[in-house]
């Protein structure tokens, strides 16, 4: 099938791609960009591995048509960290408070996380399980995961941070 020509933005960069119209923007993101964060896992919408913010909303990048994603802005991991490679809070969080393990939903679950540490909202630890409930980790038992969360959120909002 004829390649088309899709343009985006991802982690802040202007990127240009010739994508077959079957091909998922994981594999997108994975095989002709690089951007290894993003993690294979089920495949078919179920684990969250995959998960990238699109124009503010978190969706499983491999049940997402590349093509979808011209004239969008994506974020992956990738994305959080500074130019110069330092982590950000949330990360460091996740660091800290031994929410990773082997690490292969880690980048799925610090996307999901932006809509909460990134709102000035309060969130009980219920709201926050609800908003991560599309993620699967099968070695952290999840308390680790929410506390970074909840922790991330709670310093930005005390520094005035967030603003959502
Ligand atoms: S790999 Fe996309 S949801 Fe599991
Ligand atoms: S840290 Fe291993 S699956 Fe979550």
């Amino acid at each position: 099938m004829a390649k088309q020509l899709i343009t985006f933005t991802i982690n802040g960069k202007l990127t240009e791609s010739y994508v077959d119209p079957r091909e998922s923007l994981l594999d997108l993101m994975r095989v002709d960009l690089k951007l290894t964060s993003v993690k294979h896992g089920c495949d078919v919408g179920e684990c969250g591995a995959c998960t990238v913010m699109i124009d503010g909303e978190t969706f499983d990048s491999c049940i997402y048509l590349a093509i979808w994603a011209d004239g969008k802005t994506i974020i992956t991991t990738e994305g959080l960290t500074s130019l110069e490679g330092e982590m950000s809070d949330i990360q460091q969080s996740f660091v800290t408070e031994g929410a990773t393990q082997c690490g292969i939903c880690t980048p799925g679950f610090l996307i999901s996380s932006l809509p909460i540490i990134e709102s000035d909202k309060d969130f009980t630890r219920e709201e926050i399980k609800k908003q991560v409930s599309g993620n699967f980790c099968r070695c952290t038992g999840y308390q680790n995961i929410i506390n970074a969360i909840e922790k991330t959120h709670d310093k930005r909002k005390a520094e005035g941070l967030n603003h959502k």
